[in-house]
């Protein structure tokens, strides 16, 4: 049933670029996973924008169409990629450095990935205290960084005849730290940047540089970025669409899965006590203390927001809840995410449930690159711009755009997101009512 007005959607014609600082784990799984897609050798499987549908109209209506075919998104064949990184490895030596996918399918997609090189970085070892890399920029300040990335950017727009660019920050988790006064706002940033002020994280040197540029730009790890006064003003000013933070996988999608079930039968929880193991170099950066706290503030804010302790304090108000990662080589990138959770029942009594998660990090993270990719790049052209929270389905740490903070239930952000499409396209929202 169209109802109101539709959003004037540019139609995705011609080839988009996929900016990725940081080419690693996720961001070769995710590049290898389109090649062999594109081949025909594998699904897409845990990606929306290539297998979701989206229910228009009354459940008798019987009209489902695939996401896809409902709203103009660039197609798997229209991705060109490249991206940042300290190490020099091109994607086939990356992919097979990072040991998530089968030799021999990383073999059989030898000649895409050997053709993608990275760009050299903007690094700084204070913020990732466990890497060190050659494959570097040097510059007399950030700001003179950020302009060199500037023309990374539109020298890989005309060499590869893009029509439109997006990015997603794959890069490692920097260390934690809080704002100052330079992140407030843009003239102090631009000046900051210009000093090389040393609050300025690489990570926010490239959000500066693709916004700037109009890119929109998403921040796949749990370090502040696109989350400070400085870019979300320059977002504003170069109507651009951002999104973060920290990709929702493993623990955490388990945790959004669970707990609003735990909460929709107002079943009480005493404890949660989540532990992880894994081995691969995301362990090795996250075994240091400052980006463990990064992550660690991206993981505890889940569990607040679903079950809102505040509205039902006989149930949640007592909660303990704990997270913890180690670091233990012999997994390498297959995590393992071990949850205890202490419920409690009728006249409260108490129960256990133990989750042993024996899932591989980056096959999770890929298909999310790819939906934020294609679905930033669709906001960009229904004219978006700033914090895209119909997006927060995809992020453990998921930005606001307004004051009532984010939506971290699973399932209100699948139901935000489709909603969020489905009024873009001038249809009704569906509510599940009898009526409907
Ligand atoms: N895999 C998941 O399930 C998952 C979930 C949530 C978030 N993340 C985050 O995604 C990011 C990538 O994870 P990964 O497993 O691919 O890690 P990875 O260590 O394999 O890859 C990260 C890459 O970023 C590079 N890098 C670091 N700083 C950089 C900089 N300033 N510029 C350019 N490159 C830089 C590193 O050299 C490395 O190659 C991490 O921050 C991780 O915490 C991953």
């Amino acid at each position: 049933m169209t109802t109101s007005n539709p959003k004037q959607v540019t139609p995705a014609k011609g080839k988009l670029g996929v900016l990725l600082p940081g080419m690693g784990a996720v961001a070769t799984t995710f590049i290898a996973g389109v090649y062999a897609v594109r081949k025909g050798i594998a699904q897409p499987v845990g990606s929306l924008c290539e297998m979701g549908t989206i229910r228009l109209g009354k459940r008798t209506d019987n009209n489902v169409p695939k996401i896809r075919d409902y709203v103009s998104l660039a197609t798997l064949d229209d991705l060109v990629f490249g991206g940042w990184d300290l190490f020099e490895d091109n994607c086939y030596q990356a992919a097979l450095e990072a040991g998530v996918l089968n030799k021999d399918l990383v073999e059989s997609l030898k000649d895409e990935l050997s053709a993608i090189s990275p760009m050299p970085a903007v690094f700084d070892p204070d913020y990732v205290k466990r890497l060190r890399g050659e494959h570097v920029k040097t510059g007399t300040s950030k700001m003179h960084l950020a302009e060199q990335l500037m023309e990374d950017i539109e020298r890989f727009k005309k060499e590869n005849a893009c029509d439109r660019l997006v990015a997603v920050w794959c890069g490692s988790t920097e260390v934690y730290r809080e704002p100052t006064a330079v992140h407030a706002t843009l003239k102090a940033f631009e000046e900051g940047l210009r000093n090389s002020d040393d609050e300025i994280a690489p990570s926010q040197i490239y959000a500066y540089a693709c916004i700037k540029l109009g890119v929109p730009y998403c921040n796949g790890a749990p370090n502040m970025s696109v989350d400070i006064g400085a870019i979300q003003e320059l977002a504003r000013e170069t109507r651009t669409p951002i999104a973060g933070k920290d990709f929702k996988t493993g623990q955490t999608l388990m945790k959004t899965i669970l707990a609003p079930g735990f909460k929709a039968r107002m079943l009480g929880i005493k404890g949660w006590f989540s532990t992880n193991i894994l081995g691969n170099r995301d362990g090795e950066v996250l075994d240091d203390p400052g980006s463990f706290k990064s992550k660690e503030i991206s993981k505890l804010s889940v569990l607040e927001s679903v079950l809102q302790p505040d509205k039902y304090p006989e149930l949640y108000g007592d909660l303990y809840h704990k997270v913890r990662i180690n670091y233990y080589p012999p997994h390498g990138d297959n995590k393992e995410g071990w949850d205890n959770i202490d419920i409690f029942g009728w006249l409260g009594y108490p129960m256990q449930i133990k989750v042993d998660f024996l899932c591989r990090d980056s096959i999770l993270a890929a298909p999310i690159v790819l939906d934020l990719a294609l679905f930033m790049d669709l906001a960009a052209r229904a004219g978006e711009s700033g914090v895209q929270e119909w997006l927060s389905f995809y992020l453990k740490a998921p930005q606001a755009a307004g004051e009532t903070g984010a939506e971290h239930d699973l399932f209100i952000q699948q139901t935000k997101l489709k909603n969020t499409l489905r009024e873009w396209m001038g249809e009704q929202p569906v509510t599940h009512s009898e009526a409907g």
